[in-house]
């Protein structure tokens, strides 16, 4: 069996390491990770070397030419990388270099939840600058969503219980909570990826990948019943919501630099596309032209959300940036700097 050569930039991180574990599951790739000088001694690194995934050296802010020679032999290019000031726009020379080196598809990252372009998350602005950037080169690409992560999405217990996982963006309410959002487990993304990548129907298309569809009272509903404990339910208005985005975008064009102020503005932007517009939901994607995992794979069993919080209540889950906790205490900072 041909193998296709799949290089993931991103191999380290939390979207990254989905995808390798998915890749390898599937069975039929040769898998490669380009991963940056100054994180080659990461433990993670020595993992993947482990596991026999080929390491390139290379930088998406370096050389355009080096990222071109790290990418020849591949067949299939994927990124995710993380939503700073920064690094979404890094990939519009990764998408130069992949051209030159004659990639054969490109997923550029996405990995996020549905909203439309123009204006209502900045961070989606930036994916869309480098989507249209893509097609301006005429590269074939495949844009992949998935809604919001399970493990994102569930409020704390009084008890403490599920604190050593909690990532703390869920203890608010938007509105009065019956808006429908999807949810994906994220060691389902990279089994999602594996199928889509070798997917002659999702070549040049917006694929979303999702595993349920639910709302936020119904989130709380599943916990309390499945922690037996009583949850304080915060409600926060909508109008508190549109409030917050006009102060961080105040803020963030005093500073574009300023990392916390981008990350308080993240926050509350995505808070205003899926709590108050109701965007990242499965008709909306369809409207925007997104095809559905469901539609594509409807034999794939992910994940389900109840299971998953019975994991989480019986201490049983998994920190999802497990090397790299800081990444916790900057949502609970940026979220703060919201209230
Ligand atoms: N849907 C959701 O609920 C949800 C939640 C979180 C994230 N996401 C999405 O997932 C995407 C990925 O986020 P993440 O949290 O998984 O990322 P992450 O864990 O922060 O990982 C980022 C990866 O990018 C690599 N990287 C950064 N800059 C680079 C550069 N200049 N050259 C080469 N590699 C570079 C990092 O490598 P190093 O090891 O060198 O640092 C790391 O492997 C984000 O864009 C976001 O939209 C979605």
């Amino acid at each position: 069996m041909v193998e296709t050569k799949v290089l993931l930039v991103g191999a380290t991180g939390a979207t990254g390491s989905s995808i390798i574990d998915g890749l390898f599951q599937a069975g039929n790739f040769e898998i490669f990770a380009l991963v940056r000088p100054a994180s080659m001694d990461k433990p993670v690194v020595e993992i993947l070397r482990q596991r026999n995934v080929k390491i390139r050296e290379g930088d998406l802010e370096g050389p355009e030419e080096v990222l071109t020679e790290a990418l020849r032999g591949i067949d299939v290019l994927i990124s995710s990388v993380r939503e700073s000031a920064t690094q979404q726009q890094d990939q519009i020379s990764l998408a130069n270099a992949a051209k030159r080196a004659g990639i054969k598809r490109f997923v550029p990252c996405g990995f996020g939840t549905i909203t439309s372009p123009g204006g209502i998350m900045r961070v989606r602005d930036q994916k869309e600058r480098v989507y249209n950037h893509v097609k301006q080169l005429w590269l074939p690409y495949t844009i992949i969503d998935i809604g919001w992560w399970y493990q994102i999405a569930f409020p704390r217990v009084p008890s403490g219980k599920v604190d050593y996982v909690s990532f703390g963006v869920a203890e608010e309410i938007i509105g009065g909570g019956n808006v429908l959002s999807a949810l994906t487990d994220m060691r389902d993304i990279g089994h999602y990826v594996a199928k889509i990548i070798v997917d002659e129907r999702t070549l040049n298309r917006m694929v979303f990948a999702y595993n349920t569809v639910i709302t936020q009272n119904q989130i709380y509903n599943l916990m309390e019943e499945i922690s037996g404990e009583k949850l304080e339910r915060n409600y926060v208005a909508d109008e508190t919501i549109r409030d917050r985005v006009a102060q961080c975008r105040l803020l963030a064009e005093k500073d574009p630099t300023d990392l916390a102020t981008l990350h308080s503005q993240l926050l509350a932007e995505h808070r205003l596309s899926w709590g108050v517009r109701g965007d990242n939901n499965p008709d909306y994607a369809k409207y925007l032209g997104y095809i559905s995992s469901k539609e594509l794979y409807p034999d794939f069993e992910p994940v389900d959300f109840r299971g998953y919080l019975k994991s989480v209540v019986e201490g049983k889950a998994k920190n999802v940036y497990i090397d790299d906790r800081s990444v916790v205490v900057e949502h609970a900072t940026a979220l703060e700097a919201t209230r």
